[in-house]
């Protein structure tokens, strides 16, 4: 019962279409309507600047470590990674904005950093390495994706291992257009760095 109701609580927050929120409510506009299309931080940077692409990415990131965090302190019998697993469910999949939400990112980073920060801070460091040299967020979060998969590998912690590899599947899964654009040389690259 007690793992029902925390999943209930974990997709309801992954489900706060903050991109959707910034973009209505300060700007008028579905961010899902412009851009990539995904409702995103990255796609708020894009369509709305610097100001909005972090505010969203932060509240992104929020969701998944609030979820596991409150999961760690309300009730030490549930595995906090899988509630973590329900929200970036939420945040795909989300029942506030029609089912259209995001690509997994930020809010498998906020899961991360909600049960193990170094994990969280090998992954950010690795995210802007890569962006530095790809210049693509999208292949920097893939790769971000694997390389943290190998890390918890390597810690010997196999719920983490485990876990990482799903959310890494769910981000690959979700940048299937990506993919493609990177493919044939059409995905935008980043100016600013
Ligand atoms: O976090 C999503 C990012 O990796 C790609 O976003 O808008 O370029 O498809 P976008």
């Amino acid at each position: 019962m007690e793992y029902i109701i925390f999943a209930i609580i974990a997709y309801l927050l992954g489900s706060i279409p903050s991109g959707l929120l910034v973009g209505k409510l300060g700007y008028g506009i579905d961010i899902r309507e412009h851009g990539s299309g995904n409702l995103g931080g990255t796609n708020t940077f894009r369509v709305l600047g610097k100001k909005a692409g972090l505010f969203v990415t932060i509240a992104d990131i929020l969701k998944g470590t609030l979820a596991t965090v409150l999961a760690v302190i309300f009730t030490p019998d549930i595995n906090p990674l899988i509630i973590g697993i329900v929200a970036v469910i939420g945040h795909m999949y989300p029942i506030f904005a029609g089912f259209r939400g995001g690509k997994a990112v930020a809010t498998s980073g906020g899961v991360i950093l909600g049960v193990n920060p170094l994990v969280f801070g090998i992954m950010i460091a690795t995210f802007f390495v890569m962006l530095y040299l790809t210049k693509y967020v999208s292949l920097s979060s893939m790769i971000t994706g694997v390389v943290s998969m190998t890390v918890s590998f390597f810690l010997g912690d196999l719920g983490l291992f485990i876990v990482i590899t799903l959310l890494t599947l769910f981000v690959i899964y979700r940048h299937r257009a990506n993919i493609k654009r990177i493919l044939n040389k059409t995905e935008p690259k980043i100016t600013w760095m």
